[in-house]
């Protein structure tokens, strides 16, 4: 994005450059051709001109629609995350930003990536606002409590990238930064299996599952009181009340912070919150370990490359009859 940010902000320089000379140069040759001559000398008033009412109403009319065609152009390319890049879940916190991997690499202000691979940061904060801010891939975006944030960059050329935090968070603000670190694909998969962790982050959702008792309502045999998780992640969930939800990222963390708030139709809303009981980093790792066991799981196992969500989207979870038994979530016999 490096380039098309650069060239827009070069055209927003060039033209207040360019006004800026003209209108102060004007200023000061009409200020000495017109200047009062004698005593005698009085001004005399002047007609207007409907040419130069058009002029000045359309050039900078024409000018600042380009700027907000092309300026919004480039903030959608930047602020919408592309379908096929390859997500990365981050967690700041005063003073330090950990990354997560899907496939279970972790590190700590330190972020590991193939060149020419997009990369989409799923964010969130455990205390308060923090800024990803990678100055040499033009990219920003705060990370906010209480919510996810996403951004995207691919590295285009291999390196060490600085990074920091533009958001003031507190004592060690200023230090709170590290660097990316975009790599050739061989080095990046021969970095991937060097530092392996041994529990990859699903894993640890999993475990976090049993550990919370998730497992006694949502059963994978459809006998729970809460629905089946299996091959929900990326779906579509039909809600009570006639509205439906994609089931993403931020409904799942919803769901577990704030049961009530989407209830899936044909349920009770009996399930307690677990606001407080799971920090942020293991809210995602509760998020990747149901969107392992999600349609997309041979795919994203694979490779930690997520399926594309278009692929993941076509299947709806129908709503249970009033009075029927327990919604039947297994993949592929809902479709309608
Ligand atoms: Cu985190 Cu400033």
């Amino acid at each position: 994005m490096a380039g098309r940010v650069d060239a827009l902000y070069f055209f927003l320089v060039s033209v207040t450059i360019f006004f800026s000379v003209l209108i102060a140069s004007l200023e000061i040759y009409f200020a000495i051709k017109y200047r009062r001559r004698s005593k005698e000398e009085y001004a005399e008033p002047i007609e207007g001109s409907m040419k130069l009412e058009l002029v000045w109403i359309i050039i900078p009319f024409v000018l600042s629609m380009v700027m907000f065609a092309w300026g919004a152009s480039v903030y959608f390319a930047l602020y919408r995350p592309p379908q096929n890049a390859l997500e990365i879940y981050v967690v700041a916190k005063q003073w330090m930003w950990k990354f997560q991997h899907l496939d279970g690499q972790r590190e700590i202000n330190e972020l590991h990536v193939p060149v020419h691979q997009k990369i989409k940061l799923i964010m969130a904060t455990e205390d308060v606002i923090h800024s990803f801010y990678v100055p040499a891939f033009r990219v920003k975006a705060d990370v906010v409590p209480g919510r996810y944030t996403t951004a995207w960059f691919e590295g285009i050329k291999p390196g060490r990238y600085h990074l920091f935090c533009a958001e003031y968070c507190g004592t060690n603000h200023s230090a709170m930064g590290g660097w990316v670190e975009v790599m050739e694909p061989t080095d990046y998969q021969a970095w991937m299996s060097g530092g392996a962790t041994g529990t990859s982050f699903a894993a640890l959702g999993q475990k976090l599952f049993r550990d919370l008792a998730c497992n006694t309502c949502h059963r994978s045999d459809a006998t729970g009181r809460g629905p089946v998780l299996e091959g929900l992640f990326g779906r579509t969930v039909t809600l009570q009340g006639g509205g439906t939800v994609k089931a993403d990222e931020v409904y799942i963390r919803e769901s577990v912070l704030n049961p009530r708030a989407k209830v899936v139709a044909g349920f009770e809303p009996i399930m307690p919150t677990f606001q407080g009981l799971a920090s942020e980093e293991q809210l995602l790792q509760l998020i990747a370990y149901i969107r392992s066991i999600g349609p997309s799981q041979g795919q994203a196992a694979a490779m930690g490359t997520p399926a594309e969500e278009g692929s993941q989207g076509s299947g709806v979870v129908k709503p249970k009859p009033p009075g029927a038994k327990p919604l039947s979530a297994a993949p592929g016999s809902e479709k309608p």
